[in-house]
């Protein structure tokens, strides 16, 4: 197979159309659904920010009719206002199109030199381990490019997926389950972008879950997310497509002390929708806030999203909060994420 590496071109239609492709057939693949994004939605999420920045390579192999075809991917991303030493790398090839040395190429002639260009020296990866399959085993390819790109596991997550529509009498009775302990507590609930009055209080949520998430021996320095950073954020997502699905927990005297959020994407064809986001402030926990805020969220999908079919999220297999309330919600297995870090001289 003939194969060539090079840098995607984002302003070929053609080139992201078949990217475009590929991306849905890894999430097809991955997560039995995937978002119908325009192409206009699909430019706006490659923009770098002021608070990271990304490249990306394509791999095309040349078909037996001549033609070629865009078979892998690669990417890095390297953050710009905290994690300063540290650069993260991705690579996926088409399940077609496995096995035969086709991420080994990307990682040899794209991620490595990027690396090594980009001066910094704590690299992280992440690798799809399928359920059933040992994730410690050392033959499997996640761990052979692994070892090429000097990273070994540091966190053990787990992706799990919630089959759509739901039921709304189990969300009744996780609402009543959670309302029991819930106290004084209030659980609020609204739809885009964070109100200007809370951006700040929304933002120590998300810094925090930074800070509290469950992470094993992965080294990460917990991002500061300023009023502005949200709204960058927000504006990424309107121009994606993304519809946000927030909910927040109140505590008697006003405070914001959790939350939870939602993310699906606005076209009819779009089954694939992502949970993500839920923290319990700590001295707060222990009310069922954590129950309360997903069945908030939840409840909206059948109006907001009612083309979903899968709902995805990930949680370290350290956080067994967590996946309790996903466990309840009626999230299962799909497979197990292990993620990678290795120290390079600089
Ligand atoms: C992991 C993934 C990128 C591998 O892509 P690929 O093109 O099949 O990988 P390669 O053919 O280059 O193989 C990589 C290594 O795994 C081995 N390998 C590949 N498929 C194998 C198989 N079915 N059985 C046993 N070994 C296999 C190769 O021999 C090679 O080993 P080596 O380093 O000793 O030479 C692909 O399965 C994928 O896209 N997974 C989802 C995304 C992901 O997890 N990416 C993270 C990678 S760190």
């Amino acid at each position: 197979m003939q194969l060539t590496i090079r840098p995607l071109d984002a302003s070929s239609d053609l080139e992201l159309e078949q990217y475009r492709a590929l991306e849905q057939a890894l999430d097809d693949h991955a997560y039995g659904g995937h978002q119908e994004e325009s192409l206009a939605q699909l430019r706006a999420g490659l923009e770098d920010t002021p608070y990271w920045t990304v490249r990306r390579w394509i791999a095309l192999a040349e078909t037996l009719e001549g033609g070629e075809m865009l078979v892998g991917r690669a990417m890095t991303f390297t953050p710009q206002q905290e994690n300063l030493e540290s650069i993260s790398v991705g690579v996926a090839v088409h399940p077609a199109h496995r096995g035969q040395g086709i991420a080994t190429a990307l990682v040899e002639e794209a991620l490595l030199p990027a690396i090594a260009q980009s001066g910094r020296t704590l690299v992280e990866a992440y690798g799809e381990i399928e359920a059933g399959v040992d994730p410690e085993d050392p033959a499997h390819p996640v761990h052979r490019l692994a070892a090429r790109l000097g990273v070994a596991r540091k966190n053990l997550a787990v992706c799990r997926a919630l089959r759509l529509p739901l039921d709304p009498a189990r969300l009744d009775a996780l609402e009543a389950e959670s309302a029991r302990k819930r106290g004084e507590y209030r659980i609020e609930q609204w739809v885009g972008e964070i109100p200007e009055e809370h951006l700040s209080a929304y933002g120590r949520l998300l810094t925090q879950l930074e800070i509290d998430e469950p992470d094993e021996e992965v080294e990460h320095e917990p991002a500061e997310y300023t009023p502005e950073r949200i709204r960058v954020s927000e504006r990424r997502m309107r121009e994606a497509g993304t519809i946000r699905i927030v909910a927040v927990a109140v505590a008697p005297d006003g405070e914001f002390v959790g939350n939870s959020e939602v993310h699906v994407h606005e076209a009819p064809g779009s089954t694939l929708g992502y949970q993500e986001n839920t923290l319990v402030m700590p001295e707060h926990r222990g009310h069922r806030l954590g129950l309360g805020l997903k069945v908030a969220t939840h409840r909206r999908l059948a109006e907001l999203a009612p083309q979903l079919r899968s709902l995805v999220t990930w949680n370290s297999h350290v956080n067994p909060w967590m996946i309790q309330v996903n466990e309840k919600l009626g999230y299962e297995l799909l497979f197990r994420e292990v993620v990678m870090q290795g120290r390079r001289a600089g």
